[in-house]
């Protein structure tokens, strides 16, 4: 059915589009015997992929990255469409708009996206009240909820900065952190004026004190996972992981998007009107796979890692588990291929398992350093 409404969604600015689909979808997923159709559709099941990570069980290693649904509204819809699991957000601790639109750009030709969203999002209350709208309605039917992830982010604002930026994101993880069943703290974001204001050891220490003294007194075993960009340097990034694992960090989210634009097919022209923004989809995939390859060396396999970046296929998906990854998300690959990615992806992986010889998806995680 993506099929036929994509032309239709493509001809429509990508933003328009993306609400479009969100109303089709909320409306879809009130609207009787629609989920029940939707998981007789596309949930598969893939015993040899699930796995538990972080003490959570994960029925499968496909989750929808961040920004997709920053406020969970269509989390019922998602959980029917066979994902494994989600990150909500970012959520700021203050509701925000975002930036001036236009703000998402498409690049066909790349199979990517550029986007400045900026942060928006309806702030703590709207996605804790759609979490728990979820877990409920998944209770009331005798069906295991979808895992969450609530991931947060600073409240995008020039003047919340220093101190304030960090008792921003600390009031926030207080807020959200008792409705995810993990954490991820989104340090990576390219789009805001202030620019990124802890992805460095000196910026994120303070920060870490400040949340895991408070994950300590209230949510000792929650898992607590730090998302990365592309764009920092192989030295920043080891140095950046290394006071992570001083506080305890359970895992990483690699990778956010990048500001780097080399090696794109789309015309230079195009690139330069469309002006700052985070590129996703295909043109990172490489650097993601590479950033997943060098953290897990560095950290011995020790620490789960969530990779992300330009998934559209199992094969790509693939990659990233043999370089390290225990699970994938996707977002740009959802929007050129539709939600049929997520059960193609898990068929696809199923058969490259086999193929290589792993009876378990557990087992081929990092196995290219071997
Ligand atoms: C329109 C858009 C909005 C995004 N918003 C967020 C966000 O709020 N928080 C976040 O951590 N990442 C956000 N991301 C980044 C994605 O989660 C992901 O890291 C990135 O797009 C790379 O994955 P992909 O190539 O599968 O899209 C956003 C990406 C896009 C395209």
């Amino acid at each position: 059915m993506y099929d036929a409404i994509r032309p239709i969604l493509f001809k429509l600015d990508p933003e328009t589009a993306h609400n479009v689909t969100f109303s089709l979808a909320r409306s879809a997923q009130a609207a009787p015997g629609v989920l029940s159709l939707l998981r007789s559709n596309y949930q598969i099941d893939t015993p040899k992929l699930s796995t538990t990570l972080f003490g959570l069980e994960f029925a499968n290693p496909v989750g929808v990255a961040a920004g997709f649904d920053k406020n969970g509204h269509a989390l019922g819809l998602l959980a029917a469409l066979g994902f494994g699991f989600i990150e909500v957000g970012s959520v700021t601790n203050l509701p925000r708009t975002g930036n001036q639109k236009p703000r998402l750009f498409r690049l066909e030709p790349d199979q990517g996206l550029i986007n400045r969203m900026g942060l928006n999002n309806e702030g703590p209350e709207a996605a804790k009240h759609n979490i728990a709208k979820l877990r409920r309605k998944a209770l009331a039917s005798n069906r295991k909820p979808m895992i969450v992830a609530v991931n947060i982010a600073k409240t995008h604002d020039p003047q919340i900065l220093g101190d304030k930026g960090i008792q921003d994101m600390l009031d926030c993880y207080k807020k959200m952190a008792a409705s995810g069943d993990f954490v991820v703290l989104n340090v990576s974001c390219p789009n805001t004026a202030e620019g990124k204001t802890f992805e460095d050891p000196e910026g994120i220490t303070p920060l870490l004190e400040a949340v895991t003294a408070e994950r300590k007194a209230n949510n000792p075993h929650q898992p607590l996972l730090v998302k990365f960009s592309p764009d920092s340097t192989p030295f920043n990034l080891e140095k950046t992981i290394e006071v992570c694992e001083r506080f305890d960090i359970s895992g990483y989210v690699m990778v956010n998007t990048s500001n780097d634009r080399s090696g794109l097919q789309t015309n230079g022209g195009t690139i330069e009107k469309i002006g700052k923004g985070g590129l996703s989809g295909k043109p990172i995939h490489q650097r993601a796979v590479e950033r997943v390859r060098f953290a897990h060396k560095l950290l011995g396999g020790s620490k789960p890692i969530i990779g992300l970046g330009g998934v559209d296929s199992a094969e790509s998906a693939y990659e990233f588990i043999r370089a390290g990854a225990s699970l994938v998300e996707l977002y740009t690959g959802l929007v050129y291929q539709g939600p049929r990615l997520c059960r193609e992806i898990l068929t696809g992986l199923a058969g490259l398992l086999e193929r290589d010889g792993f009876s378990t998806l557990t087992e081929a995680v990092g196995t290219e350093h071997h």
